[in-house]
Order: C-alpha cells, then structure tokens, then sequence
C-alpha cells in the first residue's frame, strides 16, 4: 500500500510518516531537505522494519522539480493508493502595502499550484483498482478568518480549499476515480508554526500574540495528535463520508479520546 506524504521532514508530514509506517504502510516521503527526510526514513525503518521508504527530495514551488518528482513515483510505483499533501508555506508581511509579490507567488505555487499539478500528474496511478486511492489535502482556518498580515498564507489556503471541491466533482465524472478530502489541522505546535509566529511577532502582528498565547497554554494539537487524526480520516472513514469532507483536526482529537474513553 503505498502513501506519498510531501512535507514529511518537519511537522505533521513527519509526525504521519511515522505514524502509517507503524499502521504498515509503504511510504514516499518528499521534502526540500535530504538530510532531515533521510532521518525521518531512518527513525521509520527502525520502528517498522517491514516498511519500504523511499525518499524523493523536490521544491514544490517549481513546477519542473514537481513534475520531476511525478515522473519519479511513476518510475518506483504502479499504483499510489494515497496521497496527502502537507506541504505549506505562508510569509507573513507587514502591512497589505508591503506583501510581497514573490511570497505571494510562491505560497500559490507551493500551497495551490504543486497540489494540482501533482494530483494531474499521478491521476493514473490513483485510478481504478479493488478501492478507491485516497488523496488529503491540508487547509487551514486561515483560509476564511482573515488577519492582517496573512494574505499570502490564507489566500493560497482558500484556493486550496477550492481546488479540492474542483477535485472531487472532476473526480466524480468519473467511474474509477480516487477520492478527496480537506483536512483543517486546527493549530499544531510544529517548526513551521513556531517560525510563522516568531516572524509574526517580529512585525507586531495581532494573529502571532494569539497564536503564542495559546501555544504557551498548551491549547493547540501535538503533531502526533494531528497525524492520527488525520490516519484516522485515511484508513477509517468510509469512501462516502471521505470524499469531499472537510475534517477537522482539533474535533476528531476530541470526539476519538472520548470514543476511547
Ligand atoms: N501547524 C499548524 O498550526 C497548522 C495549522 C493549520 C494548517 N497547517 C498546515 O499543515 C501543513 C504542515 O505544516 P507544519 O506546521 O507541519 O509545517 P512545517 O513544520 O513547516 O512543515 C512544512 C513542510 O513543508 C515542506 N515544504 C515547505 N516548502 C516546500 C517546498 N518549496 N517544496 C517542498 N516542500 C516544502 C517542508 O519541507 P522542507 O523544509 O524540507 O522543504 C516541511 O516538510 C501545512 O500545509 C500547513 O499550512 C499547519
């Protein structure tokens, strides 16, 4: 069963590689950085010795370099029974005046742009077979609450959003197509949120106090609670109640520890 996971070297991607390499999943793990994808690889193979991982460095924000990592899975794979892009980015700036176009830019090619390309891509591999491939897609809140200084982020994140309901009536169209989802993590202490509020902050932004504030109280997900949340999504929820949905991350934390309870 194998899982393509982008953004698997930091954050939630790690935190699912993890967690599906031990529920026995073979695993692509992409990323920009070798070295933290090899240790993430290295920590999986050791905890799950059964598992093959495969890593395949790309920058989601060039579309040759993606297209490159889509012709690389079709070299290693004949079918991707899932996929979940969890690869963001998202700079804040200063004031609407002062966003920057290039940051712009590249949160639409890294957070819009490589998703699609990427699901066009390896549509022939998703297709067909005894059950449906299951493609996640990571949103964010921020995609309907906006804040100043969060244009590039929560616009690319609103987009997203779309392009997965684009997906899931294209997919619709056809007979042996995967199915699709939104998975809204709810806020999770990650490097990746810890830098965004570090450059927030720097530049006095109302969201990065909020943010920290709650990170200090201990009011946000683990990565591993967002990773099995969003495993639980993959392997549990049936294709009808899958494709389509938009989960919530902070929710189904909740609702499964008190199902276990
Ligand atoms: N943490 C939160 O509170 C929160 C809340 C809502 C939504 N999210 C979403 O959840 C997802 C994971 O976030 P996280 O908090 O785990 O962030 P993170 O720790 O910064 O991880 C982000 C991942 O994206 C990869 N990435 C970034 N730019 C890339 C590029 N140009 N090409 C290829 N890979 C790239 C990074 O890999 P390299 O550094 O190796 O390139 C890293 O593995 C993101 O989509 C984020 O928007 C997070």
């Amino acid at each position: 069963m194998w899982t393509l996971i982008t953004g698997a070297s930091s954050g939630i991607g790690r935190a699912l590689a993890l967690e599906l390499g031990q529920q026995g999943h073979d695993l692509m793990l992409s990323g920009r950085d070798k070295g933290r994808l090899t240790a993430v690889a290295e920590a999986i193979r050791e905890q799950s010795p059964g598992c093959q991982v495969e890593i395949l460095p790309a920058d989601l924000s060039d579309p040759a370099s993606t297209r490159e990592l889509a012709a690389r899975i079709g070299e290693e794979v004949e079918r991707l029974n899932a996929f979940i892009y969890c690869a963001g980015i998202g700079e804040p700036a200063p004031d609407f005046a002062s966003l920057e176009l290039i940051d712009f830019q590249e949160a639409l090619a890294v957070n819009v742009s490589a998703p699609l390309l990427l699901c066009q891509q390896l549509l022939p591999l998703m297709r067909g077979g005894d059950t449906a491939s299951r493609i996640v897609m990571i949103g964010a809140g921020m995609d309907k609450q906006a804040q100043p200084g969060t244009g590039s982020y929560g616009i690319s994140k609103m987009a997203l959003r779309r392009l997965v309901r684009q997906m899931a009536v294209e997919f619709d169209t056809m007979a042996d197509g995967p199915v699709v989802s939104l998975f809204q993590p709810g806020l999770v202490d990650t490097p990746g949120i810890r830098r965004h509020i570090a450059k927030a902050e720097n530049l006095d932004l109302p969201h990065a106090r909020w943010l920290a504030g709650r990170l200090e109280a201990g009011e946000c997900l683990t990565a591993e609670q967002a990773a099995s949340a969003l495993a639980f999504t993959l392997r549990q929820v049936p294709d009808s109640d899958f494709h389509g949905a938009v989960f919530n991350g902070r929710d189904l934390v909740d609702s499964l520890s008190f199902a276990a309870s």
